[in-house]
């Protein structure tokens, strides 16, 4: 397992930081690929299940088979009610363990600034793809202040606290994307912006949601001195905007590229 891959272990706490806010990403992503139901699918990175269970949902597919790199996070997709009809194993986006054309579509939800040689990843996705068929994937434009995490990288730069940028920032531009999906030989390229609007109860649930020991941003929380983690929280209580219902809502956003294999 790679450095980054380690960042991920605990499907539980993953869900509650970052899995819901991708099932309402992959929602409008799917829409936006509009392929037909009925086909074969290797979902990449599939992490807890988060994107898989929407596809399932929404796509009917013949089948589906997810690769993660983390067992931890591949025993709690396994336990998803959406996922039953999924078969989950332990592998590597840069080197697929499959052979070539096996799948009619595939997909990579939120991994591709993880992925250490993310070209590597994209020219996989096109091989294990069969020629006429798609390869699709979307990431937080972590750089564009998109991640659901920004308003809490933001507050600690402010701060001048212990700052970690997100890795791959740089994979997650869509002109990065888009230029993977060139070189990956695939046509029809096509790219889109994905909007979502990241709601917390109040504030308290916004600040358990996002100090979960998940992710490079929780790890760097936890690594906080405890008087500077309270300094940063009542900062952001005092600064994240609530509604008069408590609630605080941001928004997220998400670059997306689809391309079609070479026929
Ligand atoms: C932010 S999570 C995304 C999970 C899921 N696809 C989703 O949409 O919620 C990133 C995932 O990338 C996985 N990952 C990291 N390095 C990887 C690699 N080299 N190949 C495949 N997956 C990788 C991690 O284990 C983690 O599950």
């Amino acid at each position: 397992m790679n450095d980054n891959a380690k960042l991920f272990t605990d499907g539980q706490a993953y869900e509650r930081v970052m899995g819901r806010w991708s099932q309402l990403v992959a929602t409008q992503f799917l829409d936006w690929l509009g392929l037909p139901n009925g086909l074969s699918w290797v979902d990449v990175g599939c992490g807890n299940g988060a994107f898989t269970e929407i596809l399932i949902d929404r796509c009917a597919p013949a089948s589906v088979t997810a690769v993660d790199p983390s067992e931890g996070q591949l025993e709690y997709a396994r336990t998803r009610p959406g996922t039953k009809s999924a078969q989950f194993r332990v592998g590597d986006a840069q080197a697929l363990p499959f052979g070539n054309a096996e799948f009619e579509a595939a997909a990579m939800a939120l991994v591709i600034s993880f992925v250490p040689d993310p070209a590597k990843a994209a020219a996989e996705m096109a091989r294990v793809v069969r020629p006429g068929g798609w390869a699709a994937t979307y990431m937080w434009d972590v750089e564009g202040g998109g991640l659901p995490t920004s308003p809490m990288y933001r507050a600690m730069k402010l701060l001048g606290l212990p700052y970690v940028t997100p890795p791959g920032s740089v994979n997650s531009r869509m002109e990065a994307m888009q230029g993977f999906w060139q070189r990956a030989g695939l046509r029809g390229i096509e790219t889109r912006v994905i909007r979502i609007p990241v709601t917390f109860a109040n504030f308290d649930d916004y600040w358990e949601s996002n100090i979960l020991l998940v992710g490079p941003l929780g790890q760097a929380l936890a690594r906080l001195p405890a008087a500077e983690r309270e300094r940063l929280k009542n900062h952001l209580r005092e600064t994240l905007p609530a509604a008069p219902d408590r609630t605080i809502t941001h928004e997220a956003f998400a670059n997306a590229v689809k391309g079609q294999v070479p026929g």
